[in-house]
């Protein structure tokens, strides 16, 4: 099956736009019946990060079409909601709409920008962090759903300015040639070594067969990892 996400990405032209370091999207899109209108709203609606955009509306062909461009951007904003979390062991309350995607709140709210937006499906890892102990991809989890629970993120690893073992295998083996994915690898280790610190080799490479590095830095990550687990 389809990941959610893909469809979108590949039918509606997305312009990435370098703002301050952080991902935001141009929507470029022609909006020729009140089905495409809606699936572009619901887009809209999930990327909150996405700060320009443009809807084209062709002339209509006949009066079934009857799209004015008022109508694209008439609709109230979505509620907001008060959220209360631990984040990286200090309580974060939040004014913010439930449904936004624990990525960007951790990103463009709360400036953290060490988790990372990479495929934004579930199909990379580069955004996982700590939910309650467990590794979860933070694209996929709407905000609401960490109210009242712990949340760790890369940067709350360190303790006193010294980083975590974890962080400094991955120095020291070199685990790492652009750091893209380093976050969601390290926090994807830190998940599993939560749960079994003595972590085998053969059980580190099926932890972290589905955290991707375009870099190519496999090998050396599961080293870094087996360095802390043999420990
Ligand atoms: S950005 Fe979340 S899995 Fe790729
Ligand atoms: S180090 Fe570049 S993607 Fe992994």
């Amino acid at each position: 099956m389809q990941p959610p996400g893909c469809r979108q990405r590949r039918r509606h032209h997305l312009v990435r736009l370098d703002t301050r370091m952080q991902y935001s999207y141009e929507f470029v899109k022609s909006v020729e019946s009140v089905a495409a209108f809606e699936e572009a709203k619901q887009l809209l609606k999930r990327s909150p990060e996405i700060i320009r955009f443009k809807i084209r509306i062709p002339k209509p062909k006949s009066d079934t079409i009857a799209l004015q461009p008022n109508q694209l951007f008439g609709e109230e904003k979505p509620m907001k909601e008060t959220i209360d979390f631990r984040l990286n062991g200090k309580p974060t309350k939040l004014e913010v709409e439930g449904d936004r995607m624990l990525l960007w709140v951790l990103r463009t709210d709360l400036g953290l920008t060490g988790t990372k937006f990479g495929c934004g499906a579930s199909l990379c890892g580069a955004c996982t962090v700590i939910v309650n102990k467990e590794a979860v991809r933070s694209c996929q989890v709407a905000v609401k759903n960490v109210r009242g629970k712990e949340v760790i993120t890369i940067e709350g690893l360190a303790t006193n300015g010294n980083l975590h073992p974890l962080q400094k295998a991955f120095a020291e083996h070199d685990a790492l040639q652009c750091g893209f994915c380093t976050p969601g690898m390290i926090m994807n280790a830190y998940g599993l070594m939560l749960k079994n610190p003595k972590l085998t080799r053969a059980q580190i490479i099926e932890g972290m067969d589905q955290n991707l590095c375009r870099c190519g830095a496999h090998n050396r990550i599961v080293q870094a990892i087996e360095s802390v687990a043999k420990k």
